[in-house]
């Protein structure tokens, strides 16, 4: 027997070798397969299945698996290692990470500079020329710490119960420092070399000169190096929110010229420095008008403002938008259901990648909702009216009534935190005059079907998808070198956060808002 085995990944269509008995967590973690119980064996998300050689049935598969599922091959990638060649089709594969090519105005520096938006799932890094404001390279990647679990609360639970606080900020500051490395050795052309013909200015990587990152709370305090405790209870206000700067050799990253590295300041609880990005993003630090930003993730960020005073509050959405914890839910990657519209009487997909639908992702779910509410197979109280016990959506992709309940969490809970934030402000839908929705769902949920399952009230065209107002957030930051000592600062004081759980109103509007507009 030899100490290699070799696994084919369908339908990526890659072949690798790897020591026997390598945990399947180490190996498809970069192939795409997330972990979002952080590998306890409890959520089924990172199921794949096996096409070829065999993968043992351990005990906590049996309790989490069907078994005409292990019948029929599927496993918890978490649980198994690989003992054999094997082919494995996964279920959730490669998906794409949602960049940022805006033009937006500022004024010229020098040097080059970097700009990383750190999210829970996925790491966007930029390499800019500060004199012209033109991207010179990107490197995407997701989150290396998603091994210890898909969502921030896994992530403090890792660090606080687990003892992984180190081992979390060891991992993000590696994954961070070997992107950078990357995009720098892929985008600069050497000085010594003769000018490149699309004109490009020649740089050396000692001309870098600063990196900013943003990233929610939980994720600043891993990758700075502060304890999260206090996000894991009531009243989950974190220790410290403030800009931290570095070194990058104190980070352990060998950049010649060992540029400054600034995370930017959080906001107050769980709303992080990539709302604050996005606040720069749409302006909202110098709009006369009321306007509102809003990152529909697991942890939903609102902030209501103008230049004369904000409001942000987060709120726990679940992960329902992001397809986990979905019977057949997934990333919006190659096979998921994206789109879901009503067509003579029955149903028309859309599928990612153009093939057999294998899934659901956020977006689809929330356009089948709207649909089955149109259609009467969902009831405005979330009640299911279906034949059989599920509504199917494109053979075998099929919506369960527990799904519809986590979908009506998700939506009452961003609906109420807009509602109360609003209410805090003194504002009413008519006097706001935009609302942005940051990130990647935010860019591809369809704004009809928002409406019609009452996740947002405003009209269709106030709202706006904004894309990754974080990343260009970031950007713009380059551009300001007096940001820490003035634009922040006079943020801060006009900002207040608003902390939901404490509210005494939250509870009575969240149940409210749990039922479904009548059409
Ligand atoms: S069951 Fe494997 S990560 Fe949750």
């Amino acid at each position: 027997m030899t100490d290699e085995v070799r696994i084919e990944l369908q339908p990526l269509g890659e072949h690798l070798k790897v020591p026997r008995g390598t945990p399947l967590r180490e190996i498809l973690f970069d192939y795409g397969v997330e972990f979002p119980c952080g590998g306890r064996g409890q959520c089924r998300g990172c199921r794949i299945r096996v096409a070829e050689g065999s993968l043992e049935v351990t005990p906590p598969q049996r309790q989490v698996l069907r078994p005409q599922e292990i019948e029929e091959g599927w496993r918890l990638s978490c649980q198994c290692r690989a003992e054999g060649d094997m082919r494995l089709e996964m279920a959730q594969w490669k998906a794409d990470i949602l960049v940022d090519d805006s033009l937006f105005e500022f004024s010229p520096g020098k040097g080059l500079g970097i700009a990383i938006d750190l999210g829970t799932t996925t790491v966007v890094v930029q390499l800019l020329d500060l004199e012209t404001g033109r991207v010179l390279g990107v490197r995407t990647a997701l989150n290396a710490q998603a091994r210890h679990g898909a969502d921030v609360m896994s992530r403090v639970e890792f660090a606080v119960s687990g003892g992984g606080r180190k081992t979390l900020t060891d991992v993000i500051r590696h994954q961070i420092g070997t992107l950078i490395r990357q995009v720098l050795a892929h985008s600069l052309v050497p000085i010594d070399d003769k000018a490149p013909d699309n004109g490009a200015a020649a740089w050396r990587e000692s001309d870098l000169t600063q990196i900013v990152i943003v990233g929610n709370t939980v994720i600043h305090h891993l990758f700075c190096g502060i304890d999260p405790e206090p996000l894991s209870h009531y009243p989950f206000e974190p220790m410290e929110i403030g800009l931290y700067k570095f070194q990058a050799r104190e980070l352990g990253w060998d950049l010649e010229s060992n540029p400054v590295v600034r995370f930017l300041p959080c906001l107050g609880g769980f709303v992080g420095a990539d709302t604050l990005a996005g606040i720069l993003a749409i302006r909202m630090h110098e709009s006369r008008d009321l306007v509102g930003l809003v990152d529909l993730g697991t942890n939903g960020e609102i902030v209501f403002g103008n230049s004369e005073r904000m409001i942000c509050a987060s709120t726990a959405a679940g992960p329902a938008f992001e397809g986990a914890r979905i019977w057949m839910g997934m990333r919006a990657a190659t096979g998921a259901v994206y789109q879901v519209q009503a067509s003579n009487g029955g149903l028309h997909c859309s599928v990612l990648g153009n093939t057999e639908p294998r899934g659901i992702c956020g977006s689809g779910l929330v356009d089948a909702i709207a649909v089955g509410l149109d259609l009467g197979r969902v009831a405005p109280g979330g009640k299911l009216n279906c034949e059989g016990e599920h509504f199917v959506i494109a053979d075998p992709v099929a919506i369960s009534q527990t799904d519809v309940r986590q979908l009506q969490l998700a939506k009452a809970a961003i609906a109420a935190g807009i509602k109360l934030v609003l209410e805090r402000i003194g504002g009413t839908h008519d006097q706001v005059k935009a609302l942005y929705l940051a990130g990647a769902f935010g860019n591809y949920i369809s704004r009809e079907s928002a409406r019609r399952i009452g996740l947002i009230e405003f009209p269709i065209d106030k709202v706006r998808p904004a894309g990754n107002t974080a990343l260009l957030g970031a950007k713009m930051a380059l551009f300001q070198p007096d940001i820490d000592g003035e634009l922040f600062p006079r943020i801060l004081e006009r900002m207040e956060h608003m902390s939901l759980s404490a509210d005494p109103h939250f509870m009575d509007t969240y149940v409210e808002e749990m039922v479904f507009p009548r059409g």
